[in-house]
């Protein structure tokens, strides 16, 4: 296993639309296993493929409390079927947005449909932490950032935080 670089924002590969993965090969295996090491190593709750550059449909995410059991879950293709209330998800972070938390408006309940890592089809009813989980997530799939979920005026105050750190190196 190896750790991945974790690619971070103002990174162009994280605004992309990822492709489907059409063959659960050795290649896509061994590509999970070294994105939760990477997670686990972080540590994060979560991790999506474009975040380590690759740009499959692919995420992995572990929101249970126990992190000593590395029991990890997997979601290939993962769509959201439906959205349901509203909820506050306090101080979410990204790994891909170092030293920045903020509120982010969410759903409450997600049903998502997708593939485990032997493709077998999944589907998900979520709620809580997961939901939230699952939707940042899948959010990094289609390009989106949590930032692009909050207010501008916050964003942009985390924009000009990241352009003086990358103007003094
Ligand atoms: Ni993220």
């Amino acid at each position: 296993m190896a750790l991945l670089d974790i690619l971070t924002y103002p990174e162009k590969f994280l605004t992309r639309t990822t492709k489907s993965v059409d063959n659960i090969d050795e290649k896509i295996q061994k590509l999970i296993e070294n994105m939760a090491e990477t997670m686990y190593a972080a540590p994060g709750i979560g991790l999506a493929a474009p975040q380590i550059g690759c740009d499959k449909s692919i995420v992995i995410y572990d929101a249970s409390s126990d992190k000593e059991k590395q029991d990890y879950q997997v979601l290939i293709n993962p769509t959201i079927v439906s959205l349901e209330g509203e909820v506050v998800s306090e101080n979410e972070g990204c790994l891909s947005v170092p030293e920045f938390r903020a509120d982010v408006q969410r759903a409450a309940f997600a049903l998502v449909e997708g593939f485990d890592r032997e493709g077998t089809p999944l589907k998900i009813e979520a709620e809580g932490l997961l939901a939230t989980v699952l939707q940042h997530e899948i959010d990094h799939l289609k390009g989106i950032l949590f930032i692009d979920r909050i207010s501008s005026l916050k964003r942009q105050l985390y924009k000009r935080r990241v352009k003086k750190r990358l103007s003094k190196k």
